[in-house]
């Protein structure tokens, strides 16, 4: 990620930040809506669900100078989704539903450049998830 990107997603991680539980309610009903398949993978609540991810990108945020150091825990996280029955194919239509919710979350404030700067973090996380999860399926 450049220093631009890196600014980008800090300051309006920030601004979505009173706002995080919705906006992570929101992604899982989005997720849900457009791929209905997937809710049967998810066993505990969306609530709590949703406090395990927005910890994990809070997290991630904190450390997007240095993600390096994360990569081994982030490996291991994609390895866990392989339990999950995540596949491959899954990531970017997580990706998808996750930038759609930033977008509701930030309104007037997703510009291209936040959209680009998110799309180099969730692109890092998916990678480096999917190359925890060994070969591909
Ligand atoms: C950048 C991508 C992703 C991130 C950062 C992420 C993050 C997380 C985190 C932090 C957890 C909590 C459990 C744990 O630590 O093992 C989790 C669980 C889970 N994730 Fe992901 N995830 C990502 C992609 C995906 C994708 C693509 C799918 C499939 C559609 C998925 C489905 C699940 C499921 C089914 C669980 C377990 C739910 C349960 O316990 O009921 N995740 N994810």
């Amino acid at each position: 990620m450049t220093p631009e990107h890196i600014a980008a997603v800090k300051a309006s991680w920030e601004q979505l930040r009173p706002i995080s539980e919705q906006t992570a309610f929101l992604f899982y009903t989005r997720l849900f809506e457009q791929h209905p398949d997937l809710h049967g993978m998810f066993r505990t609540d969306s609530r709590e669900q949703g406090h395990k991810l927005l910890a994990m990108l809070d997290t991630a945020v904190a450390s997007l100078a240095d993600l390096d150091a994360l990569e081994p825990d982030i490996r291991e996280l994609g390895g866990r989704h392989v339990g999950y029955g995540v596949m491959d194919g899954h990531y970017p239509l997580f990706e998808d539903a996750m930038h759609w919710a930033l977008s509701q979350g930030l309104g007037d404030g997703w510009t291209a450049d936040v959209e680009a700067a998110w799309r180099a973090l969730f692109g890092r996380l998916s990678r480096t998830m999917r190359a925890g999860a060994g070969p591909a399926a």
